[in-house]
């Protein structure tokens, strides 16, 4: 099943994702249902809030930036909790399925040590760095109420204010389901 993508402006993508308890209804059919959502929007991860559920879930499957470096990785993170980020800070050109046609520069640390739980609810804690530490970043961010746009200078945000604006009005073509907070 494919859900839509809730845009920007929606509370939702506010709110802090609540612990997933190990008994959480249908939990494997909606990892596979958000794996489904986000290969049909040619997304590289995808977070629960993004589907309108405000748990601690993300996906991500880096298959796009693949190569001898950063094999894919293709997982789900459940309950996952940066501990530690380090390295020198990067820019690299980020978007968001919640925010179509907007792409910016955000600078983030090279390398984290994340903690979490798969689908069989098996604690893992690992370390990443590039572009897979990038992609767990800002999907981690969407689990804590944060989107990209929010760490962009103030001077680009109100620049952007009237887009996002938009945006929450659903008045943008995508190719792909979304629900729009504000549109009528
Ligand atoms: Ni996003």
């Amino acid at each position: 099943m494919i859900y839509p993508i809730v845009a920007y402006g929606d509370p939702v993508l506010r709110k802090i994702g609540a612990e997933v308890e190990k008994d959480y209804p249908l939990l494997k059919q909606l990892i596979e249902n958000m794996f489904e959502t986000m290969y049909e929007s040619h997304g590289v991860g995808l977070a629960a809030p993004q589907i309108g559920k405000a748990i601690n879930l993300f996906i991500i499957d880096s298959s796009r930036f693949e190569d001898e470096k950063y094999p894919n990785v293709k997982k789900v993170f459940i309950n996952a909790e940066i501990l530690d980020e380090s390295g020198d800070k990067w820019d690299f050109e980020e978007g968001c399925l919640s925010i179509p046609h907007i792409r910016e520069n955000v600078k983030r640390h090279d390398t984290l040590r994340i903690s979490y739980q798969d689908e069989n609810f098996e604690t893992h804690e690992e370390t990443y760095d590039g572009i897979v530490a990038r992609v767990i970043q800002h999907e981690y961010d969407h689990v804590k109420g944060v989107m990209f746009v929010d760490r962009l200078s103030e001077l680009k945000k109100r620049l952007l204010k009237n887009k996002l604006i938009n945006i929450s009005k659903g008045g943008i073509r995508v190719d792909y389901k979304m629900r729009f907070p504000a549109s009528r």
